[in-house]
């Protein structure tokens, strides 16, 4: 945590330091809970990561910075913090750097939930608050999405009364859809008053939809999580931002512990940022591989629920998890199964060929 960790360091409590110790779920956990054994050639679909990888600059950025990998140099973490404060017209006092939005997701469910504040959530949605929420006692809210799969917020309102987080995925992770920028509004317009909403940002770079950051700016209570996992093809380098108030980025910062960012990390994501072509062309790459790959989907007649981001539901109609076994033994790994929707299987958007190797594993499996 770049920002008011050398202060929060001497506010932790013994709950917060046994909490520190949890890091929370990241997507390959969560993922077949723990990604099964598999080829080297296999086709890796099943945890929303980016084929890419990282950008030519932040390579090159990370094989400059390892002759300097003996020092702590958190001065890098101010550079980077500045440039994303500057790009984003925002306070740096309202940032911190984090290992991935994973840190900051499970913290911000254990600073504003309790067994008297609970945790509401769309269903299906990401999981690692929710899991989070079972940790500090809290009761889990799950509120269906609507019928155009976007998160219900009158419901959620009306289902947590209670709420100490209102968890908002935009795009929603499993189903890739877009919540309103209009609804996330309402909702901190009308939340109870010491609740905080949190919006998960990890793939609002493959949309042009609109960010939440403006209601951050604008002093509500809303947290914004940002990651270089996805777009940025930096999931294995670990690099996020938390953005908020200051007082609500203390508390939940203040529950992580004193760390350093890996240098590492921070020169790609710099490197990254400062390539300022970089995201509109990732954009376009994921949005032409899955239009292709829902063109073929509509011309075989399976059904799927159109999505903006880099994966999607698809619906086999039979038990999902069998479909994902079977496709595992086709050497392809899809993602898991949301309760809610049983029949639907995630997919990740990968490579062009990959998503030939898709389509042609899904359908032998399908006429199996
Ligand atoms: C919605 C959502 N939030 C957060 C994360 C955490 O990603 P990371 O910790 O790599 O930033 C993921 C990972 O897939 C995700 O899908």
């Amino acid at each position: 945590m770049a920002r008011f960790s050398r202060r929060s360091f001497l506010h932790l409590s013994a709950v917060a330091s046994a909490a520190a110790a949890f890091h929370g779920m990241t997507e390959p956990m969560l993922a077949a809970a723990r990604r099964r054994p598999h080829a080297k050639d296999a086709v890796l679909i099943d945890s929303n990561e980016n084929p890419l990888g990282p950008c030519q600059p932040a390579r090159d950025a990370v094989s400059a910075i390892i002759p300097l990998g003996g020092r702590y140099s958190d001065n890098l973490t101010d550079e980077l913090v500045n440039l994303f404060a500057q790009i984003e017209g925002l306070n740096p006092d309202y940032i911190s750097c984090t290992a991935g939005s994973t840190p900051p997701l499970s913290l911000s469910v254990l600073a504003f939930t309790s067994p008297q504040k609970s945790y509401v959530t769309a269903d299906p949605c990401f999981e690692t608050g929710m899991m989070m929420a079972a940790i500090s006692g809290a009761r889990v809210v799950k509120v269906p999405l609507t019928k155009t799969y976007a998160h219900d917020a009158k419901a959620m309102l009306a289902a947590g009364s209670d709420a100490g987080v209102f968890y908002v995925c935009n795009p929603n992770n499993p189903t890739g859809t877009m919540t309103p920028h209009s609804d996330i509004e309402y909702l901190a317009a009308n939340k109870p008053k010491d609740a905080v909403i949190l919006v998960d940002e990890a793939y609002i770079h493959l949309t042009e939809s609109p960010s939440a950051l403006d209601l951050v700016k604008a002093g509500k209570d809303v947290i914004v999580l940002r990651t270089f996992s996805k777009v940025y093809g930096m999931a294995g380098l670990r690099c996020g931002f938390v953005i908020a108030r200051p007082d609500l980025l203390e508390k939940v910062v203040s529950r992580g512990g004193q760390n350093f960012m890996p240098v590492t990390a921070v020169v790609a994501a710099t490197a990254s940022l400062k390539d300022s072509a970089l995201v509109a062309e990732r954009r376009r790459i994921n949005a032409t591989i899955r239009q292709q790959t829902f063109q073929w989907l509509d011309r075989k007649g399976y059904t799927y629920i159109p999505s903006e981001s880099n994966c999607f539901l698809l619906d086999t109609k039979r038990p999902g998890k069998e479909v994902r076994d079977a496709m595992a033994k086709e050497n392809v790994l899809i993602g898991r199964v949301w309760p809610i929707m049983p029949t639907y299987v995630r997919i990740t958007v990968g490579t062009q060929e990959e998503m030939e190797r898709f389509q042609a594993a899904f359908q032998k499996v399908m006429k199996s």
